[in-house]
């Protein structure tokens, strides 16, 4: 494989190495804001189809490069692919979100998962991998992904989205080593994933605990964090004569940011509602963070999101182990050109700051 990169930003800021300028990037950067997107989901058929195509996948992928001077890919799939590898017949009905054909609902249905080979089962994700890997021809790295256990396992047992998480906290409360045994194969299934996705090409992983912050302290770090830092250890850290970065993002989880930096991840992801100066000081020089920008800020005027994304580059300071994203996905409703706008003021505002720039 070429293993040529010509902008290697994002994983020098990562590792905490200085950049010329801090390297954005944004969670659901291919998506229904752009309306490129839209039309290839609706000439694929469903978004299963578009993530299940690697030539779609693909070239969904690279939209939002083709726009914006970005500096990563994030390979187009959903962290929902495994359990629907698992036997859960996954689908996506128009405005309502994730179901799943056959949630887990008993014992016996947990008892009876077995863990994909990724070869197999998950081989239109490892193809599309490779397909982007080569199409990018070294333009930008790309970032590979999973959820975390915790978060997958909250869809698996509700059956698709919640409001109250009821089944899966009654399950963690009643049966807890039950869950324990549910959060074991899924831990496996996504290292042997995501080690699958570094093999064929991805060249950063980062694991989406969405749901971990609907958890109480104790049992964040019990059914999600042990899990988190499971996979970490089980990771593949080096490919192509480089260092393969970890990226862990707790939705929600500001209050545990020093234990998610213990795992021995190489980058904390932080929400917005986490000021990005104190979780510096907070896990000091153990990892990069990455954020934080309020995804909503992205409704606002140009020179508001200016003001914005200069208000995170101040709030994280000098010197380097900085990644700009939001603090979560770019929303549906959001105009393209703002997040021109957005890309454009991050390269320029850090550069700026630089010694010997002119600010
Ligand atoms: O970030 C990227 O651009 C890469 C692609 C990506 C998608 N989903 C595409 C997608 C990634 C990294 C994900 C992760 C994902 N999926 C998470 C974790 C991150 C997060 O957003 O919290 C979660 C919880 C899911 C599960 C999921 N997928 C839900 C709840 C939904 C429906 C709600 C929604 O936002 O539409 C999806 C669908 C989904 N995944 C879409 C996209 C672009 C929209 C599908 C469509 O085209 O209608």
């Amino acid at each position: 494989m070429n293993a040529v990169l010509h902008n290697d930003r994002l994983l020098r800021a990562l590792l905490r190495q200085p950049v010329d300028v801090t390297p954005i990037w944004l969670m659901r950067q291919a998506g229904r804001y752009l309306p490129e997107y839209r039309t290839a989901r609706a000439r694929a058929g469903s978004f299963m189809a578009l993530c299940q195509t690697p030539e779609r996948a693909c070239e969904v992928t690279l939209q939002p490069l083709v726009r914006f001077p970005l500096d990563a890919a994030i390979l187009f799939s959903d962290i929902l692919t495994v359990p629907d590898a698992m036997g859960l017949g996954l689908s996506f009905s128009e405005g309502e979100g994730p179901q799943f054909a056959r949630p887990l609902r008993s014992a016996a249905d947990i008892a009876r998962l077995a863990v994909p080979d990724p070869e197999v089962e998950l081989r239109y994700v490892l193809d599309a991998v490779r397909l982007i890997r080569r199409e990018l021809a070294g333009r930008v790295p790309l970032i590979g992904f999973a959820g975390s256990p915790w978060t997958l396992a909250t869809y698996m047992v509700e059956g698709g989205s919640s409001k109250d998480y009821a089944r899966i906290k009654a399950l963690l409360y009643d049966q807890p080593s039950l869950l324990h045994r549910l959060l074991n194969v899924v831990a496996q299934a996504v290292t042997i994933y995501l080690n699958g996705q570094i093999a064929a090409g991805a060249q950063v992983a980062m694991v989406f605990d969405t749901w971990g912050g609907i958890l109480a302290p104790r049992a964040y770090r019990e059914f999600s964090l042990a899990y988190l830092a499971q996979i970490v250890a089980g990771l593949t850290r080096e490919a192509e004569q480089r260092r393969v970065p970890i990226i862990l993002f707790t939705k929600g989880g500001g209050a545990w940011l020093e234990d998610l930096a213990a795992t021995g991840c190489d980058a904390v992801g932080v929400d917005w509602t986490v000021d990005l100066g104190e979780a510096r000081q907070r896990v000091g020089a153990r990892v990069a963070l990455q954020g934080n920008l309020d995804p909503a800020a992205l409704y606002a005027a140009p020179e508001r999101i200016r003001e914005q994304a200069a208000q995170v580059l101040t709030d994280f300071g000098a010197g380097p182990g900085h990644i700009f994203n939001l603090g979560h996905g770019v929303q549906p409703g959001v105009d393209p050109d703002r997040v021109a706008t957005l890309v454009a003021a991050v390269h320029e505002l850090s550069g700026s700051r630089l010694p010997g720039g002119n600010a």
